[in-house]
């Protein structure tokens, strides 16, 4: 069992960055709720504690505060920001309240190298994003740092192992971040890097041989990366024992059922049943506009689909998903304002109660980019490691309005354009998703001298790292060229292309 850093999450932005991070360093990481007692750490063992930043303020009257006793362990503790000012505010130094944020670029000077900052520049910049600060030490610390505004913008405690910064070492913009988290990794707490995505194959093959046992697994494999590698690493752990359902719904890519079935069937030799049930969500699709609405029917027919179809295939008792770390982590809100529902996604949520089948999630521990490394590890292409996000609804929200076996044909050729070009450009790599929208608008065009009233297509093309943002992107404008050109010659039905030039917010990446 790989050791523990726990990552008490208070809120921040950036608690899952900073547990990345670790495990960058090949050492794994766990995000644990700021309430969790000590007891509970000490229980599993936890190698060292980071203590993460947080929009509070020590002094806020719901400060989230974490259990004293996390001191008391014996386990070296890293303050990050809101974590620097808890140490300060528990372990008796003094913390002054501001009013306003500092944000942005400082620069850190290193006045004692100690364990933490060992062989980094005596300069370094750095990130900050912090209200109040420290003024007192508390009994025992040094000041190992100090920035513009700051005499304690680094501290230590050498003989408990306790340590403080004021900035944020996870973001890129400060400099050897990552060389102060393997400070304190392997220098501070002693970590191991035994993290690899090889071990973790090792281990979880392992792990789902006994909690399946002899018994059937079936999985709802989409093509996505996260069904794809659950399905690589199943049949790699149990083999003929997993069946993978491919639900063909009629609102796919072009080529996109055959590309699933050459890879699972024919190279991994994984059973795999296709069911095509694309008239059926059409019909329940026709007259329907709104993109709520289309979004809940094709997420219920779904549901319908699968489990109809599990009549015929026999019975299982398991059902795989491929859940990640980031849907399991509970997440802190400071301010309890949940936020807003904008679109509902589509999951089969419920679904494994519903059936009395007991889940099996092979991925929960990892983060997007492990999953990828899993996949690459097992043998999956760069085509599917790599592959841009395929929204559940799949091309129903993106023909707007009601959706139709032309509209789709359109679309689907369209689509097949933008994408050859965009991998043939070495481009496709470089975005966060690029995708055609089928707009239910008419406009003029000539073909030879006849007039072409006909549809538009519009390109969308963005990047991200996490879609929760997305800036749309500068493709270069012959490349842009060549798709409209393509795309109006070769697809019938199509007039004009529009590029979209909408970022995230305002706009949202799918256009339903
Ligand atoms: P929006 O349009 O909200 O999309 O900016 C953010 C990201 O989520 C994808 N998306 C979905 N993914 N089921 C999914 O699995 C859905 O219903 C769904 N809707 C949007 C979208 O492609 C983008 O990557």
């Amino acid at each position: 069992m790989a050791q523990i850093i726990a990552v008490l999450d208070f809120g921040s932005q950036y608690t899952q960055v900073i547990a990345r991070r670790v495990r960058e360093c090949q050492v794994y990481s766990k995000i644990y709720h700021y309430t969790t007692p000590a007891e509970t750490l000490r229980r599993e063992g936890v190698i060292g504690i980071i203590l993460s930043g947080g929009p509070s303020s020590v002094f806020a009257r719901n400060a989230p505060l974490p259990d004293r006793a996390i001191f008391d362990l014996g386990v070296p503790v890293l303050g990050i920001c809101y974590g620097l000012q808890l140490m300060g505010h528990l372990l008796q130094g003094r913390v002054a309240k501001s009013d306003h944020r500092e944000y942005g670029h400082g620069t850190l000077a290193i006045k004692k190298a100690g364990r933490l900052f060992a062989k980094l520049p005596k300069k370094l910049r750095v990130w900050n994003s912090h209200g109040d600060r420290l003024i007192r030490l508390p009994p025992g610390f040094v000041a190992i740092g100090t920035t513009e505004n700051s005499l304690y913008a680094a501290i230590e405690d050498r003989t408990r192992n306790f340590y403080g910064i004021q900035f944020h070492p996870e973001v890129f913009h400060t400099e050897c971040g990552i060389d102060i988290y393997k400070n304190y990794l392997f220098g501070i707490c002693g970590a191991k890097p035994d993290w690899t995505m090889r071990e973790f194959i090792h281990h979880a093959v392992r792990d789902l041989r006994r909690q399946v046992g002899r018994g059937r697994v079936l999985l709802g494999l989409s093509g996505g990366v996260d069904s794809s590698v659950a399905a690589a690493l199943l049949h790699k752990a149990i083999g003929r024992q997993l069946t993978c359902v491919f639900v063909d719904n009629g609102l796919l890519r072009q080529g996109e059922r055959e590309a699933v079935i050459a890879l699972y069937k024919k190279h991994f030799h994984i059973d795999l049943r296709v069911i095509d049930a694309a008239a059926l969500f059409l019909r329940r699709l026709r007259g329907v506009s709104d993109p709520e609405r289309k979004r809940k029917i094709i997420g219920r027919t779904f549901i319908d689909v699968f489990e109809k179809s599990l009549k015929s295939i026999g019975h299982a008792e398991f059902l795989a998903q491929g859940t990640l770390y980031p849907d399991v982590i509970e997440s802190v809100s400071i301010d309890d304002n949940p936020a807003s529902v904008i679109k509902t996604h589509h999951n089969v949520g419920g679904l494994p109660e519903r059936m009395k089948l007991k889940l099996v999630e092979p991925l929960r521990e990892l983060f997007k980019d492990e999953v990828r490394a899993v996949g690459a590890r097992l043998g999956l292409p760069r085509s599917v490691v790599w592959r841009h996000p395929f929204p559940g609804p799949g091309l129903g929200v993106r023909v707007l309005g009601e959706v139709t076996q032309d509209k789709l044909d359109i679309l689907r050729r369209a689509d097949a354009i933008l994408h050859e070009e965009m991998v043939r450009a070495d481009w496709y790599w470089k975005v966060w998703q690029s995708f055609c929208v089928f707009l239910p608008v008419k406009s003029v065009g000539v073909v030879g001298d006849e007039r072409n009233y006909a549809w538009v297509i519009a390109l969308r093309v963005v990047g991200s790292t996490d879609a929760m943002t997305a800036d749309w992107t500068r493709l270069p404008l012959d490349l842009v060229q060549k798709i409209s050109s393509r795309i109006t010659n070769e697809v019938r039905g199509v007039s004009r292309v529009v590029y979209d030039v909408s970022s995230k917010p305002p706009a949202t990446i799918e256009w339903e």
